[in-house]
């Protein structure tokens, strides 16, 4: 077969992300080749998220840009990948026949086969979700780096009410543990030195009797100098083993996101959430008992149907007394299908924005606040490399998953572990001065070998 040109852009969460890398996994292996630049491409693929309207218009926005291209290039072929396509697979193939493919989340393994179809004319069309597919076979394509995303369990049982991630992933399903611990010591042979363990509820993973907490161990022994890292954990399989084999393991990061979405149990109860204001609060207060220092972050919807004012200082004082170092902040988006889009849109986007800037700018507060107190202490990081703003600063991550500015400094290589005095903060970022360098050294190379 000739060579083959594949581009591809990705939106959406970090499962995309760890999804395009198997997607490129799987067309590596048929002799497809990456290019950067979509000018070269002879397949242009958008992997594509649904979860707000907004995200669903900003590729429709690109989506036409590739038609375009299509127009003076008619023998490329455009797919869509991820969620939309399982969402809108009919309005996408028929009504407006703007792409050739269109592949859902559980049909990966298809694509070189349905690309060989739209060349010969065919629509490529695979959106069956799956009960087992995990693709633990599959050899993710990643470039070289630090950081590593690693999906463990796909779908979600959760059924928030409004959300379409159960109806875009399908049902839960978890990758074997000894497939995963395999990969982690790739990814440490490779010179990586951090992973994040992906799922929708990571923490409701399991393989026969091995949990979540299971798996957890099981990779931070791979090698102690690399980071293990989690997202997103749903309130409800939060466990006390959990915790303490957090607090027990040096190398899993100190930092839980852990969404509460609203704080009156009323709107709770509506989204379907599971638990109460009461029982999230103890179970944070619980994780710092047992892990001194964690920190958390949340996602937050304002102006869910039915939302009254009464509710929406619910949520700023659940704020309040949590005290989130970050928070991924949300106005309401009404997903067909989903059981809220049987409710009533009823909040007005005037009012949903301003209470979405209420918690924004809380948030902004609370962050600056716990950020401040940070300031004289030392910190060590992850030297991740070149600060975004200029290469005579690095930028480092804490264990809790907080960004760190310090000068570059001759003695200091990029993967290895310092320790920084934190001299300044904003909401967003510390700014440190170099102390000494952590030897913080893998004391499990047996296990690697
Ligand atoms: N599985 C994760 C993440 C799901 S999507 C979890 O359970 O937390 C990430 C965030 O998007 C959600 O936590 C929620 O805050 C937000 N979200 C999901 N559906 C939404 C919708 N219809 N409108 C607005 N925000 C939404
Ligand atoms: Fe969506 Fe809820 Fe599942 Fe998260 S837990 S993916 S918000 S249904
Ligand atoms: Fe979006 Fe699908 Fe992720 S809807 S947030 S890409 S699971």
């Amino acid at each position: 077969m000739n060579k083959n040109k594949v581009y591809i852009e990705t939106y959406g969460c970090q499962m995309n992300l760890a999804d395009t890398e198997i997607v490129l996994g799987i067309l590596g292996d048929k002799g497809y080749d990456l290019t950067k630049s979509v000018n070269d491409a002879d397949v242009v693929l958008i992997n594509t998220c649904s979860i707000r309207e907004k995200a669903e218009q900003r590729i429709y926005g690109r989506l036409g840009y590739f038609k375009n291209m299509k127009n003076d290039k008619p023998e490329l072929i455009v797919g869509i990948l991820g969620c939309m396509a399982e969402r809108l697979r009919k309005d996408l193939m028929e009504k407006k026949s703007i792409v050739d493919l269109v592949v859902g989340p559980d049909e990966y393994r298809r694509l070189p086969e349905l690309i060989d179809a739209a060349y010969n004319g065919d629509k490529g069309i695979g959106v069956k979700l799956s009960r087992t597919e995990t693709y633990d076979d599959i050899i993710p394509h990643r470039e070289d780096g630090l950081q590593a995303w690693l999906s463990v369990m796909r779908g979600c049982d959760k059924f928030c009410t409004f959300c379409v991630v159960p109806f875009t992933r399908g049902r839960e399903r978890s990758r074997a543990i000894n497939s995963v611990v395999d990969e982690i010591k790739q990814l440490s042979q490779r010179g990586f030195k951090e992973v994040t363990l992906l799922g929708q509820n990571v923490n409701s993973y399991l393989d026969n009797d091995k949990d979540f907490a299971d798996l957890l161990s099981a990779c931070a022994e791979v090698d102690r100098s690399f980071r293990i890292r989690f997202t997103t954990s749903h309130p409800q399989d939060l466990s006390d083993k959990l915790l303490y084999t957090i607090a027990g393991n040096q190398n899993i990061c100190n930092y839980i996101h852990l969404p509460v979405q609203s704080g009156s149990d009323r709107i709770l109860k509506l989204m379907n959430r599971t638990y109460t204001i009461d029982h999230y609060i103890k179970l944070i207060e619980k994780a710092r008992r047992i892990i001194p220092g964690v920190s958390f972050s949340t996602d937050i919807i304002s102006g869910f149907p039915t939302e009254t004012y009464e509710d929406h200082v619910k949520t700023l004082e659940v704020m309040r007394e949590v005290k989130y170092d970050g928070a991924y902040m949300f106005k309401y988006s009404p997903r067909e299908g989903t059981k809220a889009y049987r409710m009533k849109d009823d909040i007005t986007e005037e009012t949903k924005s301003k209470r979405l800037h209420e918690i924004i700018d809380l948030q902004q507060q609370i962050s600056y606040q716990i950020n401040q107190t940070l300031i004289g202490k030392d910190e060590i990081v992850l030297v991740e490399g070149s600060s975004r703003k200029s290469d005579k600063f690095f930028a480092g991550r804490t264990d809790t998953n907080k960004v760190v500015i310090f000068p570059v400094n001759d003695d200091i290589k990029v993967g290895s572990y310092v320790t920084l005095k934190i001299n300044k903060a904003t909401h967003a970022t510390l700014f440190g001065d170099f102390v000494e360098q952590e030897n913080v050294t893998n004391n499990n190379l047996a296990l690697i070998a």
